[in-house]
């Protein structure tokens, strides 16, 4: 059995622990849409869009951003739904990615 430390990784997908790449790239099952989509791959950012970069913002403060957005506080109408469409987990989730990133590339 060489491969039991697979489980390992595996197993915060088996608990739920939700994927924050996954909802920047592909959004999740609620209907929000890909951060990537507007915010760029990286969270560089779409001024074209009117997106703000997200890489590189300290992760409590993307957090905060989509709670309030969440509660219909700041920003846009569509942020402000894809906001409800995150769980509290998916928005930290999501957060630590961007804040992660450093805003490189597409
Ligand atoms: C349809 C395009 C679109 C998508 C998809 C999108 N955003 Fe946004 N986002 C925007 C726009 C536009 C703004 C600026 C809103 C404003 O200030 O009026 C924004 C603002 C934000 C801000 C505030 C940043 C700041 O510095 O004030 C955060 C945080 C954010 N988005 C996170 C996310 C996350 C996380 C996702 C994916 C779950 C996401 N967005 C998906 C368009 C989008």
């Amino acid at each position: 059995m060489r491969f039991w430390w697979l489980c390992l990784f595996a197993a915060p997908a088996w608990a739920g622990t939700p994927d924050g790449q996954q909802i920047a790239l592909h959004g999740n099952a609620n209907g929000a849409l890909p951060c990537a989509a507007c915010h760029g791959v990286t969270g560089a950012g779409n001024p074209a869009m009117g997106a703000p970069a997200l890489a590189g913002l300290q992760a409590p403060a993307i957090v905060n951003a989509l709670n309030n957005f969440a509660q219909g506080e700041g920003g846009n109408a569509i942020m402000q739904s894809i906001a409800r469409s995150l769980s509290p987990d998916e928005r930290t989730a999501v957060a630590d990615y961007f804040a992660n990133e450093k805003g490189k590339g597409p």
